[in-house]
């Protein structure tokens, strides 16, 4: 997903390694009288669901805090993607360790996809833990952390093929007031061999669309002017007036029904319609569901911004067959020239790649690199393959690249990239981009930092300009990170 992971052997978009992106909760006093501090780690599906869990601790008593040692209950909001993600924690959970010594009637408690993916057995690993609970369990947790804080170990980790917590307001923890995520689907179904996602956030399912619309406009009417609608495969996002019943959705498709149904294109379409002034994102969209009729939707509004999130993984068909993408090397070709022919080379692509999966020979990893000679990509989030106990790639491929070869060939692509995100970035040069001011530059308090449609950071004099504005910069520098300009407004 856009940025969807952040730990430590990725690459941010300056493609310099970034030690791990964490959330942290922000300080609340709404006068509650317990406190509550989460720190999340993963994809922004967990940023979001950790500002859901907020939300339901906030209706039972909490209020957030910054600092954990402030805290009466501590929650982790974990990540298995990686082994590394996973190593993170349990190092951070260390840290807690010396105030529970202190502090006994502390309550400690992992959330989210190593929750998932270890249940009881985090308890008997992880001492100091009293409750551990799945992505699909959040609604359960005041009742859980009333019985850990009577001294029992709790534990609920059942999936759920319904909930997508419409209903419940996100308490926005680390926002500027102008971005938020929307989640519009949880769970996946696709099965990529390498993946440990479908059985650490279950079936998918997608949320209403209503409810969808009504967040992103009392987000508008906060303030906020930019909405990423999140899931891990935006473009199978499906919902029937009739319940989300896949069943029922199946058999009207078979008869030609499909228009009854609420499709992303739609979804799309219904979110931009909200204002004209409020930017629509979304993430990730997957290469086999990719539809023209998405393309054609984005051009048709100037405010769905013109970026794509299209991880491709690898470049060599055998590779894709064997991580169980399902789409060949030409068809993601395909979905690049139709991206380029209805949106143009403004249309800022980007992807994951994957170094070093099972058995990848030397030339099935040259693939990838001409595949990104082909699509040049504005940047990437590049990994090398780490195996992930339970998933198909585990039981049925050996993991048999040793690691010097997968970090040399992870290397590789990373200098390719960074070759093409500055090549991308000096096409930009010369042109005037519309941007949405985010805050000031981190670098200097006399600039603004904000993004131009394709994603882009833009960098430019503050003069008069704020939070929230749109501003036309004439961009006329760049460094392979950023875009440098000058207001014309
Ligand atoms: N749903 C998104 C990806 C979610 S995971 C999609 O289908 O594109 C984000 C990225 O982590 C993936 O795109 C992949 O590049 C990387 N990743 C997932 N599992 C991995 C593993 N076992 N080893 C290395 N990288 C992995
Ligand atoms: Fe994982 Fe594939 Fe689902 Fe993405 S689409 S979350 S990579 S199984
Ligand atoms: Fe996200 Fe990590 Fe879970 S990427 S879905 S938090 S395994």
């Amino acid at each position: 997903m856009d940025n969807i992971i952040q730990d430590i052997d990725i690459l941010d978009r300056n493609n310099q390694e970034v030690t791990d992106t964490v959330m942290t909760s922000k300080e609340e006093n709404t006068g509650k009288k317990k406190k509550l501090y989460i720190e999340s780690y993963g994809c922004q599906m967990n940023f979001a669901d950790s500002e859901i869990v907020s939300s339901i601790m906030k209706d039972n008593g909490y209020d957030t805090t910054s600092e954990f040692e402030q805290a009466d209950v501590i929650f982790l909001n974990t990540c298995s993607i990686r082994e590394k993600a996973e190593q993170t924690v349990r190092k951070r959970l260390t840290d807690f360790n010396k105030i529970k010594k202190r502090k006994p009637e502390l309550t400690i408690g992992v959330l989210g996809c190593m929750a998932e993916r270890l249940k009881d057995k985090l308890l008997e690993e992880e001492k100091l833990v009293d409750l551990v609970v799945g992505p699909d369990a959040y609604r359960d947790l005041p009742n859980l952390v009333g019985s850990a804080e009577e001294g029992l170990k709790v534990i609920n980790t059942l999936l759920s093929r319904e909930e997508t917590y419409a209903d419940i307001s996100p308490v926005r923890l680390n926002s500027n007031g102008i971005n938020a995520f929307i989640s519009i689907m949880r769970g996946c179904d696709n099965m990529c061999s390498f993946c440990v996602v479908p059985f650490t956030r279950g079936r998918e399912r997608s949320r209403d669309p209503h409810s969808i619309v009504r967040e992103a406009q009392e987000l508008f009417d906060q303030g906020y002017r930019e909405v990423t609608l999140l899931g891990q495969n935006v473009d199978s996002y499906k919902w029937s007036p009739e319940e989300n019943n896949k069943a029922w959705l199946e058999k009207k498709e078979k008869q030609g029904e499909a228009e009854a149904l609420v499709n992303f294109a739609n979804l799309i379409e219904m979110v931009a319609k909200v204002s004209p002034d409020l930017r629509v994102r979304f993430s990730t969209s997957h290469p086999k569901d990719i539809t023209n009729k998405v393309l054609h939707t984005m051009k048709k509004y100037e405010n769905i911004c013109k970026y794509i999130h299209l991880p491709a993984q690898s470049g060599n068909s055998r590779v894709l067959e064997l991580m169980n993408r399902t789409y060949t090397r030409e068809w993601y070709i395909n979905r690049v020239d139709a991206i380029r022919e209805i949106l143009g080379d403004e249309c800022g692509i980007s992807s994951d790649m994957i170094a070093g999966f099972c058995s990848e020979t030397e030339e099935e990893h040259q693939d990838t690199l001409t595949l990104m000679d082909y699509v040049k990509f504005d940047f990437s989030y590049m990994f090398f393959y780490s195996e992930r106990p339970g998933t198909l790639a585990a039981k049925k491929h050996e993991d048999d690249i040793p690691l010097a070869v997968k970090k040399r060939r992870l290397q590789e692509i990373i200098d390719k990239q960074r070759n093409y995100s500055f090549e991308r970035n000096k096409l930009d040069l010369n042109k005037v981009h519309k941007v949405l001011v985010e805050g000031t530059s981190k670098r200097s308090e006399e600039h603004l930092s904000g993004r131009n449609t394709a994603n882009k950071v833009v960098i430019f004099p503050k003069k008069n300009f704020k939070k929230g504005d749109y501003v036309n910069v004439f961009v006329d520098d760049c460094t392979t990170a950023t875009l440098l300009g000058n207001s014309v407004d």
